[in-house]
C-alpha cells in the first residue's frame, strides 16, 4: 500500500508537520520499492532515519507537551516507546544478518500502523490542544 503525502496530513505545526512530511519521504520510498518488489536495500537506508527521527521529534512533542501541560502526554509517551523499542529490534537484527525484503515488510506495517493510530490520532489530538494556547 503507497500512500501518498497530502496537505491535510499536516496537523498544524510548522516544526512538527517538517518532521512527519520528511518521515513520510522515507516510507514512500520504502513502499515503493516493496510495490517494484525490492525493499531489502532501503532497510539500511530507513532503519538510522528513523532512531535520528524517533530521538528527536518524539522528545519535541513530549517537552511541547509538558510545556503546555497537554492532556495524553502518558499515551503518547507509551506509544513513542513502543515505537522506538521495534526500531531497536530491527536495527539489533541487522548487526547480525543482511536486511531482506520480508524486514522490509514489517517495517513498513510497523510505519503504517504509527502513522494512522499515531499521528493521524494522538498527534492531531495533541495539536488541537496545544494550538490555541500557543495563538
Ligand atoms: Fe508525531
Ligand atoms: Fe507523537
Amino acid at each position: 500500500m503507497v500512500i501518498k503525502w497530502e496537505e491535510n496530513l499536516r496537523i498544524g505545526l510548522p516544526a512538527f508537520d517538517e518532521q512527519h512530511e520528511e518521515f513520510f519521504a522515507y516510507f514512500s520510498r520504502l513502499a515503493e520499492a516493496l510495490e517494484e518488489g525490492g525493499g531489502s536495500a532501503e532497510v539500511a537506508e530507513i532503519l538510522p532515519y528513523l532512531d535520528k527521527y524517533a530521538t528527536t521529534h518524539f522528545s519535541d512533542e513530549e517537552n511541547l507537551m509538558v510545556k503546555y501541560k497537554c492532556a495524553g502526554l502518558e499515551e503518547q509517551q507509551q506509544q513513542h516507546a513502543l515505537f522506538k523499542e521495534n526500531i531497536a529490534r530491527f536495527s539489533e537484527q541487522l548487526t547480525t544478518t543482511e536486511p531482506t525484503r520480508e524486514t522490509a515488510i514489517k517495517i513498513n506495517a510497523t510505519l503504517i500502523r504509527y502513522f494512522i493510530n499515531h499521528v493521524r490520532k494522538l498527534d492531531v489530538k495533541m495539536v488541537e490542544y496545544i494550538k490555541p494556547m500557543m495563538a
